[in-house]
């Protein structure tokens, strides 16, 4: 399986993303390919935020080796999912995806990985970059939530066949 996060920058959320679904996909023993990338090329070639990187370490998981890329439109083939974080993301991806409506499914936003019952499902990851680090850590649990939900519902799958 081959996933794609996506966010504005590619420095905070979406190289966060990676990280924490890669580490759960390991955990779990999947063999994933995960990648992350930006809408907007404004940090092209720069590594994560420090906020980003330091919340992540706390927890084992080393994103400072990522390096950010804008998004192409061959991501649409290279990858099976595409994550994105906010609405805004989902409008700008499309876009440089030139995805049409019938492969709208495979832009979705991260967060409809997390079960409908939560009141966490399908709400935008808010944008941390002019926040605090409180903010990157809600940002890093949110995210942990919906790697909750991708593992689960990739183990349902199997348990029913
Ligand atoms: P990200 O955060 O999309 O989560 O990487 C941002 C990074 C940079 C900017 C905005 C959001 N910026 O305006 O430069």
């Amino acid at each position: 399986m081959r996933l794609l996060m996506v966010c504005l920058g590619n420095i905070c959320r979406s190289p966060l993303a990676e990280g924490i679904f890669r580490h759960r996909a390991e955990q779990a023993g999947l063999n994933c390919v995960i990648d992350s990338a930006g809408t907007a090329a404004y940090h092209v070639g720069k590594a994560p935020d420090a906020r980003a990187v330091q919340v992540a370490n706390i927890r084992g998981i080393g994103i400072a080796g990522l390096r950010a890329r804008q998004l192409r439109p061959s991501d649409a083939d290279a990858f099976d999912q595409i994550y994105v974080m906010d609405g805004a993301n989902l409008l700008a991806a499309n876009q440089i995806l030139n995805n049409p409506a019938s492969q709208h499914s495979k832009v979705a936003k991260v967060t409809s990985l997390i079960s409908p019952s939560s009141k966490h499902s399908g709400i935008d990851v808010p944008d941390p970059y002019y926040g605090s680090i409180q903010d990157f850590e809600a940002v890093f649990g949110l995210l942990e939530l919906a790697a909750d939900g991708w593992i689960r519902s990739l183990t349902d799958r199997n348990i029913n066949g």
